[in-house]
């Protein structure tokens, strides 16, 4: 059986357009909602998320108070999919790697993908947190679960253990601030020192990792020694 924590509510459907855009008509805190296939998967940057059967297609409605929490978020869904993939493989060691803001690597390839989005409704305001776990199928940039690892997970049972991990990432959130996030998150990222390259819109520059600040804004060390702040952007290893 298949268990969520108490505040979440699952819903799955099996086919539908994207979870995402599903969630946006249904917001309510703490509503799940699963597919088994999306026809219209959504990735970040207005790129398709190809979605066929076997990998976790999960959208999770949250309300929050300000957008600058919702920032946050991003940083806690990632550590709470991370820890979420250990569990369900019972492997405390396997090798992820987190990349500004919230990817999930495996074998220095992306193994999942967060989608955050935010909507209001009635003066409350919601985020829709995004998941994409290839389980069981990639693309040929990418990695998936079963191939890197021998080992199967079912996408309900990855989606029970992301919202197991969400929930309690989210009451310590509450409890401590972003500080034990950031720690969480900086311990599984790449070195400081990587060699990285920043795409904005209007805009390419590069320099190497030198973590994230308070607020979660990654900073990056030029050549020339200056640290610049980045709150919006690609990351790139080069
Ligand atoms: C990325 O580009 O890295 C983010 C990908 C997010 C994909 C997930 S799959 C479930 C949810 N529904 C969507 O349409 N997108 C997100």
């Amino acid at each position: 059986m298949t268990v969520f924590p108490d505040g979440i509510r699952h819903l799955h459907i099996e086919t539908v357009d994207s979870t995402n855009l599903f969630a946006r008509e249904h917001l309510e805190h703490g509503m799940l909602i699963t597919a088994a296939q999306q026809t219209a998967g959504r990735g970040r940057y207005g790129r398709d998320w190809t979605s066929p059967e076997g990998n976790l297609y999960l959208s999770l409605v949250w309300q929050i108070g300000d957008f600058d929490t919702a920032g946050k978020y991003a940083f806690l869904s990632a550590v709470a999919l991370a820890d979420a993939l250990k569990t369900a493989l019972g492997d405390d060691d396997l090798p992820l790697q987190l990349k500004w803001p919230n990817d999930v690597l495996l074998g220095g390839k992306k193994l999942c993908g967060i989608l955050l989005e935010a909507e209001t409704k009635d003066d409350k305001l919601y985020l829709i947190i995004g998941v994409g776990v290839n389980l069981a199928h990639a693309p040929d940039y990418a990695c998936d679960l079963k191939s890197a690892t021998g080992k199967s997970v079912t996408p309900q049972h990855m989606a029970q253990h992301f919202a197991a991990a969400f929930a309690a990432w989210d009451a310590r959130f509450k409890a401590e601030g972003f500080d034990a996030i950031r720690a969480d998150w900086l311990a599984q990222a790449h070195d400081i020192g990587t060699a990285i390259a920043v795409k904005l819109p209007q805009e390419d520059f590069s320099g190497t990792f030198a973590g994230i600040d308070k607020s979660g804004a990654l900073l990056l060390e030029q050549e020339n020694g200056a640290l610049r702040t980045v709150t919006s952007g690609e990351v790139f290893f080069t």
